[in-house]
């Protein structure tokens, strides 16, 4: 017995119908709309906000320690103006084992400690001294 290989029905099966190739189209066209719309609209999400920052920066006590403009205190160090590196900043509150109690990102997200970062940076620069009438 010969075995009754069917070209054509073997051909009409993987060849996909226009049709079927068009709805292909339309579906990966859409695929790759929506993924590039959310790329564009992603940066806005992601841009840190200073005054987002603030409020993380008193929610979260830092205030407490480092002073409400980060100027630092009696308990804390200073933090701004001029703040050290977003890198930086992360992971000393992720690590830190000293006075400062660490903080998860549960309780502070990645995105709340760029905001404190943008706010620190935001922070204007003490004024000379030569400039203040008091001390002159
Ligand atoms: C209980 C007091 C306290 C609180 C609350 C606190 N800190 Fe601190 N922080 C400290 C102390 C003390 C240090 C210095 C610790 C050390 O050197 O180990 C420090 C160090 C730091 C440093 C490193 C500074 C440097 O120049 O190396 C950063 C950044 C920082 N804190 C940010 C924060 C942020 C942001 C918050 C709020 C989410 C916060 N801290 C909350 C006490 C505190």
């Amino acid at each position: 017995m010969t075995p009754s290989f069917n070209q054509t029905q073997a051909l009409q099966t993987t060849q996909a119908s226009p049709v079927h190739q068009l709805k292909a189209f339309k579906v990966s066209a859409a695929v790759v709309l929506t993924a590039s719309l959310c790329l564009l609209s992603a940066p806005s999400t992601w841009a840190a906000s200073a005054e987002k920052g603030k409020e993380a920066f008193m929610k979260n006590g830092c205030w407490q320690c480092h002073g409400t403009e980060g100027q630092g205190g009696a308990a804390g160090l200073k933090l701004a103006p001029s703040p050290k590196p977003l890198a930086y900043i992360s992971a000393f509150i992720r690590n830190t084992n000293g006075p400062m109690p660490p903080y998860t990102e549960k309780i502070l997200s990645e995105s709340d400690v760029a905001d404190i970062h943008a706010y620190l940076q935001s922070v204007p620069p003490a004024p000379d001294p030569k400039t203040l009438p008091a001390l002159n």
